[in-house]
């Protein structure tokens, strides 16, 4: 069964949210799923899924929140080679690096080798129906890739 490992970070719930509907969307589509909060979460578990997924809120300045550094500098240190990943979360439009941490997240995924499964989705603070439909299709996408990777 194909792993998915989601990997969130939040302080007001958005982003956990999202990590629930991607959650019960990878369930949907047959995957083995396993989700869990960031500072909770040692990076080398990335290594044993197949799709890695983070969902991030962006903190000040558009910076990655306090509580997921390690995790992302450790990040750094991991061969995502052959993995799919994906990248999403919450932000806010007021301010001026509008989920900034998303891409960053994206970036260290690229840099140790992962292959990307859907382009990043951004929220506007709590996922609203639009969003749903946008994070749905996210998943759809990363689980072709990894299907179209797997053949
Ligand atoms: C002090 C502070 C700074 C923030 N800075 C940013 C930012 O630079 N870019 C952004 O998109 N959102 C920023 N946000 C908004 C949060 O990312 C947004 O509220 C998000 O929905 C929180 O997600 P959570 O509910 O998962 O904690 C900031 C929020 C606070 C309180």
């Amino acid at each position: 069964m194909t792993k998915v490992k989601i990997v969130y970070a939040s302080i007001t719930g958005n982003d956990e949210d999202i990590a629930y509907v991607l959650t019960e969307k990878f369930e949907e589509l047959g995957m083995d799923v396993d989700m869990s909060e960031v500072s909770q979460t040692d990076a080398s578990d990335f290594e044993d899924a197949d799709i890695c997924v983070i969902a991030s809120y962006t903190y000040d300045d558009g910076v990655v929140p306090d509580e997921a550094l390690d995790f992302f500098d450790d990040m750094k240190d991991l061969d995502l080679t052959g993995k799919v990943y994906g990248a999403c979360g919450s932000g806010d439009h007021f301010y001026e690096d509008f989920c900034r941490a998303v891409d960053e997240f994206a970036d260290v995924f690229e840099e140790v080798g992962a292959t990307k499964g859907s382009d990043p989705v951004y929220v506007e603070l709590a996922p609203e129906q639009a969003d749903i439909d946008d994070l749905d299709k996210f998943a759809e996408n990363i689980v072709a890739k990894a299907k179209e990777m797997d053949e």
